[in-house]
């Protein structure tokens, strides 16, 4: 495996690359959810590529850029047991460099779920992922479910710009209590990460009720919501039933949905969700 910094070097590897390039945008501080990404990527492609950047644009004024967890080392170590081939690792002076002055911006998906929370959130990750799009050229690239919104709003973009890329959405990967993988669950506190299985039961007491024949929105989503009032040090940000395409509001379901919700532990922003079809 081999760790590239510089983007002409990162484009004229790429460049000699034969076959198919599967490619996984990450920002570091591998869990397991990130490896799925990277198994599967090796598994179906001929060459992996990772990417680790901790992209500033996507993080709003008052979030947590300053203090996301990282540890270069050991996304090296795990990346490559999953079978990584390169790593490409820029800093934020070569991905933005003075005068930087182009973004892209979603229309519309982005109105409701973390989209209506994080203003600006969705620019971000949209600009970074074309421009790693446009470095790697991937023939396949890999997002996961975890990031539904996040995922969605890609694969759209791929479809308006006539990406010549093939999107893959992989299931979330759960601890064994439930709880979604994320670099951001080492900010829990012992008694904060005990209750925060209550997003997974919220969305599994949801889901009992439309197995059951439940499609009323308001029904499902309070079923959910009782279950993260029960929790002393959960904040509830949202809970938001949409469709899965256009990721508006359903009254009812009576087609691909999905159920979301992101809590607050303190000052840790934790997100889910499920899909009801
Ligand atoms: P990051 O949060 O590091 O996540 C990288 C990828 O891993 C995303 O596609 C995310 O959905 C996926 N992922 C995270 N946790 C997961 C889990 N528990 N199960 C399955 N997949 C999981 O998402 C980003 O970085 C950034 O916004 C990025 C796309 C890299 C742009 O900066």
């Amino acid at each position: 495996m081999h760790v590239i910094s510089s983007i002409p070097e990162m484009i004229s590897i790429r460049n000699s690359m034969k076959g198919s390039v599967g490619f996984v945008p990450t920002m570091g501080y591998l869990h397991e959810g990130h490896l799925s990404l990277m198994t599967a990527a090796r598994k179906q492609t001929d060459t992996v590529i990772a990417s680790i950047f901790i992209n500033p644009t996507q993080f709003g004024p008052n979030e947590d850029l300053d203090s996301y967890p990282r540890d270069f080392e050991r996304d090296e170590k795990l990346a490559r047991e999953a079978g990584v081939d390169f790593i490409f690792y820029p800093d934020k002076s070569s991905m933005y460099p003075p005068g930087y002055a182009s973004f892209v911006v979603p229309e519309g998906l982005d109105r409701h779920l973390c989209g209506a929370k994080r203003p600006g959130h969705f620019r971000g990750v949209m600009t970074i992922v074309l421009k790693l799009f446009n470095i790697t050229r991937p023939t396949d690239a890999y997002f996961g479910q975890k990031d539904i919104q996040q995922a969605r709003i890609l694969e759209q973009m791929a479809s308006d710009f006539h990406l010549q890329l093939q999107m893959h959405i992989e299931p979330i990967v759960r601890e064994t209590d439930g709880l979604a993988m994320s670099s951001r669950n080492v900010y829990l506190s012992p008694e904060e990460r005990e209750q925060a299985a209550c997003l997974y039961k919220a969305l599994n007491t949801a889901k009992t009720k439309y197995t059951a024949g439940e499609r009323d929105a308001k029904a499902l989503m309070k079923a959910a919501e009782e279950e993260i009032f029960h929790h002393s040090l959960a904040q509830l940000d949202y809970i938001e039933l949409v469709d899965y395409q256009t990721l508006m509001p359903l009254s009812r379901i009576t087609g691909r949905a999905v159920l979301a919700l992101a809590v607050y532990f303190g000052k840790t922003r934790l997100i889910d969700n499920m899909i009801l079809e």
